[in-house]
């Protein structure tokens, strides 16, 4: 059901005091303070109430908020607990202690989460921020893949429903995609269902036939090699930096091609003179203050569903307990197998 956004509106205007305040937002200055960068004072005098309404509730919930790396800037610094990449935020789904787990990021990850503590109750502040990788397949896709390559495992990307990850061997992200398919036993690797990021790891483990499904991501598959050889053209010395979601041609066009957080290591230890960031819009925005030295530059595409997330629907969330993600008990049984199996192997390998 879509949030009822005017009932949501009036409902937090009776319990906080949400207008833009000039005088709170000074008085926040060490949490603005890493975002100056890239938020205005005015925007920061918008924001400032309901991160402080937000941070006062997180504690009287015993909540934690994680955020995804493609946050905007006042989630990602003003609000969350946590940041990091899809395998970092699972990875601490399953060590916090708090009762109430709000996931800042697309609904894959808040079931992720609920897969890994199915004891806490796991908020998404809009059910309708999906992703189009996790839209691509249905768990019949995977058996029709399993029909079609017969004794050979099945990956799946993090970036599936519950019950694709439950019909799956196991699950990868982005950060370990390659070292899960070189680590299966079988020759043939079947990877669902982005397949840029397939046919990327294909190239990285050769010794492996990997056969993917026709999935892709709408942020990602909009680059072209073109769009990189030019801006190269136009831009000289201006590092180029990927997210493996993109065609492989682009990502051959790129200086390096890693996991959002793979990419956030990348630039915080090179710091480069300039880079551009093949990826989200809010990854730039997100480490431009610790990185003053690097001129972020370039155009960036912007997802969507992860852009549904906002202070005030994550205000709301809190408030109201709503939004509360569930799986069904057997698919989430199956599903944690995949999902643990993915994390144990990271664990084994070092990632
Ligand atoms: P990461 O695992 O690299 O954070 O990617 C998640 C995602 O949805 C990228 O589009
Ligand atoms: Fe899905 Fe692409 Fe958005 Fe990531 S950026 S959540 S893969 S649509």
């Amino acid at each position: 059901m879509p949030l009822d956004l005017s009932h949501m509106r009036s409902t937090l205007a009776d319990h906080y005091d949400l207008a833009p305040s000039a005088e709170l937002a000074a008085s926040m200055g060490d949490i603005y303070g890493r975002m100056d960068r890239v938020v205005s004072p005015p925007d920061w005098a918008i924001y400032a109430p309901y991160v402080k309404a937000i941070n006062a509730l997180k504690k009287e919930r015993n909540a934690v908020i994680l955020g995804h790396n493609y946050m905007t800037p006042e989630i990602f610094h003003g609000i969350s607990d946590f940041v990091g990449d899809s395998l970092q935020l699972a990875i601490k789904a399953t060590e916090v202690e708090a009762d109430v787990i709000v996931q800042c990021g697309v609904h894959f990850m808040a079931e992720t989460s609920k897969i890994l503590s199915p004891s806490k109750t796991v908020l998404m502040p809009d059910m309708e921020a999906g992703c189009s990788l996790a839209e691509s397949i249905t768990a019949e896709g995977v058996e029709e893949m399993r029909r079609r390559y017969p004794g050979a495992p099945v990956v799946s990307y993090v970036n599936t429903t519950a019950e694709v990850k439950a019909a799956s061997d196991i699950c990868c992200t982005s950060s370990n995609a390659a070292q899960i398919v070189a680590a299966q036993d079988s020759h043939t690797v079947i990877m669902t269902p982005d397949q840029y990021l397939a046919q990327n790891v294909a190239r990285d483990v050769p010794q492996k036939n990997v056969v993917w499904w026709e999935g892709s991501c709408i942020v990602h598959e909009q680059y072209t090699a073109k769009d990189l050889r030019d801006f190269r053209e136009w831009n000289p010395g201006t590092r180029l930096i990927a997210h493996p979601e993109c065609p492989p041609d682009v990502v051959d066009e790129a200086d390096f091609s890693g996991s959002t957080s793979g990419i956030i290591k990348y630039v915080t230890d090179e710091k480069p003179e300039k880079a551009m960031l093949i990826t989200e819009c809010s990854m730039a925005s997100n480490i431009a203050d610790e990185l003053p030295e690097v001129d972020f530059v370039g155009p960036c595409n912007m997802c969507p569903y992860m852009k549904k997330i906002t202070l005030e629907k994550v205000l709301w969330s809190l408030h109201s307990m709503e939004g509360q993600v569930e799986v069904d008990a057997t698919v989430a049984e199956k599903a944690r197998l995949s999902v643990q199996r993915m994390i144990d192997l990271s664990r084994q390998l070092g990632i």
